[in-house]
């Protein structure tokens, strides 16, 4: 539903039984009964208005994953939805003791202005505690923005500009999701070894299917790759690599478009992480079988997905084109950052925690002042990508020197290796409240390793 502002859309959150494995149903839990969700799109600067109606079994929060979102709407992990029929009275209504949670019974509803640059957002389950095991039943889907500066480059689209949504699952014999026991009261079962690395599958899923194959003509195909595993980091690489190298041509980033393409053979992801590639599949002879590989995974974690090339021997005219300029990407200065902040990622005997502290709702680890930025310095005891709500940030340094070459461009997700550190630039900007960070290992977030912000 569309009128002269705004763009409705209603979601129904639901079991569903779909068909992943050949013979086999998978119960999952979705937005409208599929996995990923719909997706969805939007205008940049036209207000997007969404109503999730609850009907799991469990409390849920959705969160716009890249939104520059009013606090209200963001989808904090204590702002649930209690499904439809429970009563306000129940416990987990009550399972926020700071007192600022706002818990809706049956349905919310989501605003969100979108007033920022074309990029690929997603949004995906928040609930506290439970986020790991509710995105990994299936609560996670593409919502992507468009604008003018976008539109106005010869960039491939229409069913050419493809959403990849990359997880991994196992799965029990009869085809259920297998997600390590959670107590459904109390989720995560706090610090034990197991969790270490969080939850790794062993079938790697592309838009909830495993290694799907796709047929592809010989012309460039934007692919917007997202990792939405819980926990597995990928390296992604075309193999073969076409003549020369440089498969992929990488156009933007979690925030949008880069400034200019930026040439890789191979993309490191870790979760939450958006790569917006162009590939030109003209560089391979008709016929070619191109497989999209994990070099960090072994057997069937290593399979991601296959292209299948055509055949004809006259590649079809393309009009498309990555031109050298893409957008223009303001460089915040971190030397005028208003407040310098570090914040170690690590796990103590507290349990998972930002500064020795795990998450406590209501209790702020930072104040920033609405139209300032600042300069988080992010270090790292395992590999933890930090994830910053409300505002995209810039990789400004790593370990005190140059950023890496998967840092170009606008980020809200940065992977910080074990022992290493990152100093990312954020400003700020338009709405004052409480908003999130945290590890976007989402067993590690569930184990608390989150903490709030106020904006002011
Ligand atoms: Cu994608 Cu706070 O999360
Ligand atoms: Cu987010
Ligand atoms: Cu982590």
């Amino acid at each position: 539903r569309s009128d002269a502002t705004t763009d409705h859309y209603e979601i129904t959150q639901q079991v569903a039984h779909l068909r992943i494995l050949p013979g086999l149903e998978t119960e999952a839990w979705t937005y409208d009964g599929s996995y990923p969700g719909p997706t969805l799109v939007s205008r940049s600067g036209r207000r997007t208005v969404v109503t999730h109606r609850n009907e799991l079994p469990q409390p849920v929060a959705v969160h716009l994953h890249g939104g520059h979102t009013p606090h209200d709407s963001d989808g904090h992990p204590t702002d649930l939805i209690l499904p439809v029929g429970w009563s306000r009275r129940h416990r987990y209504a009550m399972a926020d003791t700071s007192g600022l949670a706002r818990t809706a019974l049956g349905e919310r509803t989501y605003t969100y202005p979108l007033d920022q640059r074309a990029a690929t957002l997603w949004y995906h389950d928040h609930r506290m505690g439970f986020t790991g095991p509710s995105a990994y039943r299936g609560l996670a889907g593409f919502h992507l923005v468009h604008d003018d500066e976008e539109e106005r480059l010869p960039l491939p689209r229409g069913e050419r500009d493809i959403p990849l949504m990359i997880t991994d699952r196992s799965f029990t014999a009869d085809g259920s999701f297998h997600y390590p026991a959670v107590d459904p009261e109390w989720g995560m079962p706090g610090v034990t070894h197991h969790w270490m690395e969080g939850v790794l599958g062993d079938t790697i899923l592309v838009n909830g299917a495993p290694w799907p194959v796709l047929d592809v003509r010989r012309q460039r195909y934007r692919l917007r790759l997202l990792n939405a595993a819980n926990s597995r980091i990928l390296r992604l690489e075309l193999d073969p690599q076409p003549p020369g190298g440089d498969a992929l041509v990488q156009i933007g980033a979690d925030g949008g478009l880069l400034e200019r393409p930026v040439r890789h053979d191979a993309l490191a992801m870790a979760p939450a992480e958006r790569f917006d590639v162009v590939v030109d599949f003209a560089r391979y002879r008709p016929g070619t079988r191109v497989r999209l590989v994990n070099r960090l995974g072994s057997g069937t974690t290593a399979e991601v997905m296959r292209f299948d090339v055509s055949g004809a021997a006259r590649a079809p005219v393309d009009d498309t084109a990555v031109p050298d300029r893409l957008s223009t990407v303001e460089r915040l200065d971190p030397r005028r950052a208003m407040a310098v902040r570090t914040f170690y990622f690590r796990r103590t005997a507290a349990g998972w925690t930002i500064n020795g502290m795990p998450y406590r709702p209501g209790r702020a680890l930072a104040a920033p002042k609405l139209g300032t930025t600042e300069l988080w310095r992010i270090v790292s005891d395992f590999h933890h990508p930090i994830h910053v709500h409300l505002n995209p940030f810039q990789v400004v340094a790593r370990d005190g020197g140059a950023p890496g070459r998967y840092d170009a461009g606008w980020k809200d997700t940065v992977d910080v290796l074990p022992g290493k550190s990152a100093e990312i630039a954020v400003r700020f900007t338009d709405y004052s409240g409480r908003f999130l960070f945290h590890c976007h290992n989402l067993e590690h977030e569930d184990m608390a390793m989150m903490a709030d912000f106020v904006t002011r």
